[in-house]
């Protein structure tokens, strides 16, 4: 295989096509639409076009990501978003095939350190207009990536209880759901990274 393709995500309905770019988390993207876009870490130029596009997100999609309703995304929190700091926060951009700042920004996931640097949050968000091509997926697993690079033991993220496409895509890459005490109406995710133990093992494989 070539040593500039990663493996393509051959079991998915929709297969993205990848090809390595500069930089670590750098890639050239084809979408099974013939869309080619780039995914890399996001960079503080970033803000401006994300600003804009805000307000192109359905109020659903802004909800489903942040739990309540924003009608702008500006200020401290715009700032919080793109400006990280990479010891702590990852993340990574899905954008059109142009320089930050001018490039227009299609999908965005991110993960959060906690305090105590053991675990993580993640944050996901791939606008309807690139829904259902296998970003979401591919997002989350350089997610899950840099989260093992990082040595975390688990990553979650609070969900909707009505996210159907959230849900399934957690549980599509091995994490459990479990109920948040306090806060009916969400699900909390989590993915355990830690090496499964001997007596892990003895319980799924008796033999
Ligand atoms: C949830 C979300 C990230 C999925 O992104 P996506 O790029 O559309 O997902 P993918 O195309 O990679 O699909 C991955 C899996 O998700 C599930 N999925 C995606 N869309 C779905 C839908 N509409 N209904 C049910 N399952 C769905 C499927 O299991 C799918 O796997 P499959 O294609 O093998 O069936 C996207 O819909 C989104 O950003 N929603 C708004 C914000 C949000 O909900 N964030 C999560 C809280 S942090």
């Amino acid at each position: 295989m070539n040593r500039n393709q990663p493996p393509p995500d051959r079991q998915r309905a929709h297969p993205i096509r990848r090809t390595r770019l500069p930089g670590r988390w750098h890639q050239r993207l084809v979408l099974d639409d013939g869309r080619t876009l780039w995914l890399r870490p996001i960079e503080p130029a970033d803000a401006e076009p994300i600003r804009q596009t805000f307000s192109l997100l359905s109020p659903e999609e802004v909800r489903m990501r942040f739990q309540h309703p924003i009608k702008e995304l500006k200020g401290d929190l715009l700032r919080r978003l793109t400006q990280i700091d990479p010891r702590t926060h990852f993340a990574l951009v899905v954008a059109e095939p142009l320089p930050p700042g001018q490039a227009l920004v299609g999908a965005v996931a991110r993960l959060a350190i906690e305090e105590g640097g053991r675990r993580g949050e993640f944050g996901i968000l791939v606008s309807r207009f690139l829904a259902g091509k296998g970003l979401g997926h591919l997002l989350m697993r350089q997610i899950i990536r840099w989260a093992r690079l990082k040595r975390l033991e688990e990553i979650h993220g609070d969900v909707l209880e009505e996210n159907d496409a959230m849900l399934a895509l957690a549980e599509s890459l091995g994490f459990r759901r479990e109920r948040v005490p306090d806060d009916p109406g969400i699900v909390r995710v989590r993915l355990s990274l830690r090496p499964p133990t001997a007596k892990d093992l003895s319980r799924t494989n008796p033999d």
